[in-house]
């Protein structure tokens, strides 16, 4: 809890995060209720970095790497605004500048850490007090993935039943596990993650069946978590992410967000555990990318590997990160 204070601007860093147990549907869109748990990994290698600013003068711009965002992207921050000034009575229009180290919207939850920074940042330039659950409730507001960012090492999202109960608790502080990142496609995703899962409700044959896996993997997620048992934690967050894409591929005619290169690395990976006795997970979320769960020890010989099989655009090497901070 901060103590109240004027301070009309703030920095805040934010690291994305990367679901162990996925979330993929809301039975409260508008609030981004969602339908199932989830837990996740913040990632030290991927951040945003957002200032922000309260003026008189300002008209609520909001510039990412760069460019002043216009769109759908401009339409989820502007309803974040709506709902601070709602929440907060505090309505002093704002200026932003936002950066990612990492490319924006291409399945490695730029979402996650870019929202979580602009809940963090408006609640602490504006001087309000505020709690580290009012943040993620905010934050949740702007993509649910985004609500799991505030805290350190692994967060639980309850998915909870309303604005109120929604919201993510830290279950872990970070650890030594590896997350390594293969960048197969740096463009856009075809589908925005919102939209997908929206469709994949009434679409996928699969969505329901789905959730209830998603719920039965929680207390197996956070025992493995408990006793460091790498091997169960990489087991469910592999099936966790082949029951995600079941839903995605069986979402009308199927989504496209995977390439070639994806089921290449996929098959990298089982072949790494069957055939090299190294012991490595996949998972995958609204993108191409393919992220690679591993020991220290392992980080190495799979990178060596990798760069080998000449499939990855691009190699991020992340361990566990922190929170978000101000800056
Ligand atoms: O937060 P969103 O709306 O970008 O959705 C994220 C969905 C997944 O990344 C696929 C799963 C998750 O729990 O992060």
């Amino acid at each position: 809890m901060k103590n109240y204070k004027l301070a009309l601007k703030a920095t805040i860093r934010a690291n994305s995060n990367l679901a162990l147990i996925k979330y993929w549907g809301n039975k409260d869109p508008y609030w981004n209720i969602p339908t199932n748990d989830s837990i996740s990994v913040s990632l030290d290698a991927l951040k945003s970095t957002t200032k922000l600013e309260f003026g008189d003068d300002y008209k609520d711009d909001f510039i990412l790497n760069d460019k002043l965002l216009t769109g759908e992207g401009k339409d989820r921050i502007d309803f974040v605004l709506a709902k601070f000034r709602e929440f907060s009575r505090f309505d002093t229009p704002i200026h932003a500048e936002s950066e990612n180290n990492f490319p924006t919207a291409a399945g490695i939850a730029s979402s996650a850490s870019g929202f979580g920074a602009l809940a963090h940042a408006l609640y602490e330039a504006s001087g309000l007090a505020y709690t580290n659950d009012d943040v993620s409730r905010l934050a949740r507001l702007g993509s649910g993935s985004a609500a799991r960012t505030i805290h350190p090492g692994y967060a639980h999202w309850f998915a909870g039943e309303n604005h109120e109960t929604s919201y993510a608790k830290q279950i872990k502080p970070p650890d030594d596990l590896k997350i390594i990142v293969a960048i197969t496609e740096k463009s856009a995703k075809p589908v925005s993650s919102f939209e997908a899962m929206e469709l994949s409700k009434t679409q996928s044959p699969f969505f329901v069946e789905k959730a209830i896996q998603s719920k039965d993997n929680i207390e197996p997620m956070l025992t493995a978590l408990k006793e460091n048992d790498f091997s169960t934690l990489g087991q469910i967050a592999q099936k966790e992410a082949n029951n995600l894409h079941a839903v995605i591929n069986t979402t009308g005619l199927g989504i496209p967000y995977w390439n070639a290169r994806t089921l290449e690395l996929m098959q990298f990976v089982n072949a790494l555990r069957e055939n090299e006795n190294i012991e490595a997970y996949y998972t995958i979320d609204a993108g191409p990318q393919v992220k690679i769960l591993c020991k220290p020890e392992s980080v190495k010989p799979i990178v060596n590997r990798l760069q080998n099989l000449e499939v990855a655009q691009d190699i991020i090497l992340s361990g566990v990160g922190n929170g978000s901070q101000v800056m």
